[in-house]
């Protein structure tokens, strides 16, 4: 891949898309990044094109598809259960606004397609959240297009409010937190995107180095505090019945609860692809 491909990175201010962009840039490549309502941090230079715009509107997609060589699609709704982070779900976010890229993309003669998507979704296809993300995979195989699918696990920046719980002298966990999983770095994620960018993989399953039990995720966490160990059980159908509740009000969080619960009382283990850990992860942000 030259220096001169031109990279479209959909999603480009989130958790993830920043540091694909960083990777982006470490690799000498230049980028298109699109970017919605945040902003971009402030180490990005004049190597990166900001296009600022909603890629619910297809003339947006197709305006930001443009001479491009390669997509790069981490975009979609949050993944917070607060109620400030948006009410539209995924169903009316994720998959709208990457089946627009999807089709601007076939409309430009884009070469590669790449898209992350969620590891577990044979098991968990069923909940919204997951199914969102697999309408635009579907879509992604039925184009024309070369592309591959990202799969990770949780990454660390979505432990982050477990953190901040902590940091008010508890943290919950969903059942009996025996459940295990390895969640993995955005940023050694965002390697293993870039390679994805640049290679030929059709799908890449990427979590951490450690396999942890929910349990002592949320002990970390505490750790990290110099607090001892006060972790809170939360029964899984409580959690259930508050994201049926939470409908009315926040679908995109019903759908989310719904996927935490669900996602928290199964093993969710991929093969290691990240070396940092998630108690370095949690005592960086306890300094
Ligand atoms: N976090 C996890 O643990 C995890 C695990 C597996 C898979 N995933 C998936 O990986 C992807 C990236 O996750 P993330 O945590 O990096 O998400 P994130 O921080 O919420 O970033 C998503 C980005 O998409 C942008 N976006 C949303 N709607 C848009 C629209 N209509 N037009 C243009 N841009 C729009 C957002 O911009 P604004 O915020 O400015 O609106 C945001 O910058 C998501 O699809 C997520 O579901 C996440």
């Amino acid at each position: 891949m030259s220096d001169a491909t031109r990279i479209l990175v959909a999603g480009a201010a989130g958790s993830l898309g920043r540091h694909v962009l960083r990777e982006l840039l470490h690799r000498r490549h230049g980028a298109r990044a699109l970017v919605h309502r945040r902003d971009l941090p402030s180490w990005v230079d004049d190597r990166v094109e900001i296009c600022r715009g909603d890629a619910l509107d297809a003339s947006v997609a197709r305006r930001v598809c443009d001479r491009c060589d390669v997509v790069f699609s981490c975009l979609g709704a949050s993944v917070s259960p607060g109620m400030r982070a948006g009410r539209r779900s995924y169903d009316r976010i994720d998959w709208p606004a990457n089946r627009n890229l999807i089709e601007a993309a076939e409309q430009a003669g884009v070469r590669r397609f790449v898209y992350v998507s969620v590891a577990g979704h044979d098991e968990l296809g069923h909940l919204r959240y997951v199914g969102a993300h697999e309408d635009v995979v579907r879509r992604l195989e039925e184009s024309g297009l070369e592309h591959a699918v990202v799969r990770p696990p949780g990454f660390f920046s979505a432990f982050n409010e477990v953190f901040d719980l902590a940091r008010r002298g508890w943290a919950p966990i969903i059942g009996d937190g025996a459940a295990r999983t390895n969640p993995i770095h955005d940023a050694d994620l965002a390697v293993i995107c870039v390679d994805a960018i640049e290679g030929q993989d059709r799908e890449l399953l990427a979590g951490g180095p450690e396999i942890l039990t929910r349990r002592r995720i949320a002990e970390l966490a505490l750790e990290a505090l110099g607090r001892s160990p006060r972790v809170r059980q939360i029964p899984p159908a409580v959690v259930r019945a508050l994201g049926r509740a939470m409908r009315p009000m926040n679908p995109r969080v019903a759908d989310i609860v719904a996927f935490y619960a669900a996602v928290s009382v199964r093993d969710l283990v991929v093969p290691a692809r990240g070396d940092r850990t998630l108690s370095e992860h949690f005592r960086g942000l306890a300094r």
